[in-house]
């Protein structure tokens, strides 16, 4: 399968930012973690802090990948353009959180994406991203 990772603002900074809430890995060590457990799939990563490089990335690979998976970061609950990036691809999306956004501040708890996307992981760390990738390739067999 080809799967895209996309991360959203601040997602970079994972390792360093708020390691009580993130975790001290940075994504990139992570991803490698990643594609050696998932060796037989193509995994991509991308990361922007802009709104529009998002969008711009999922009109890219939406109509030609097997799957997305999102955490849009803060983007999550301000962004209506993200909303309807996913509503216009024809590529399943699944929305991930590294945190328990439910656990957290009350403007976490609304996601204006989750609605467009199969489904939302939040609050098993940096797992949340393999539990979207085995979900995906449980649903194929
Ligand atoms: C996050 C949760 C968001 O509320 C926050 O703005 C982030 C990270 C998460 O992965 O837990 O940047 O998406």
């Amino acid at each position: 399968m080809n799967i895209q990772i996309i991360n959203g603002p601040n997602l970079n900074l994972l390792g360093k930012r708020e390691p009580t809430i993130y975790g001290s890995e940075s994504f990139e060590v992570y991803f490698e973690a990643l594609q050696k457990r998932f060796a037989a799939e193509k995994l991509h990563y991308f990361q922007s802090n802009v709104e529009g490089e998002l969008v711009n990335k999922l009109h890219e690979v939406g109509f030609s990948f097997d799957a997305i998976i999102l955490n849009a970061g803060a983007y999550t609950h301000t962004s209506v353009a993200l909303h309807d990036a996913i509503a216009g691809i024809k590529t399943p999306t699944i929305e991930v959180h590294i945190s328990n956004v439910y656990a957290r501040e009350e403007f976490r708890h609304k996601s204006l994406i989750t609605s467009k996307c199969i489904g939302l992981i939040t609050g098993f760390g940096m797992e949340g991203y393999a539990m979207a990738i085995s979900y995906l390739l449980n649903r194929q067999k």
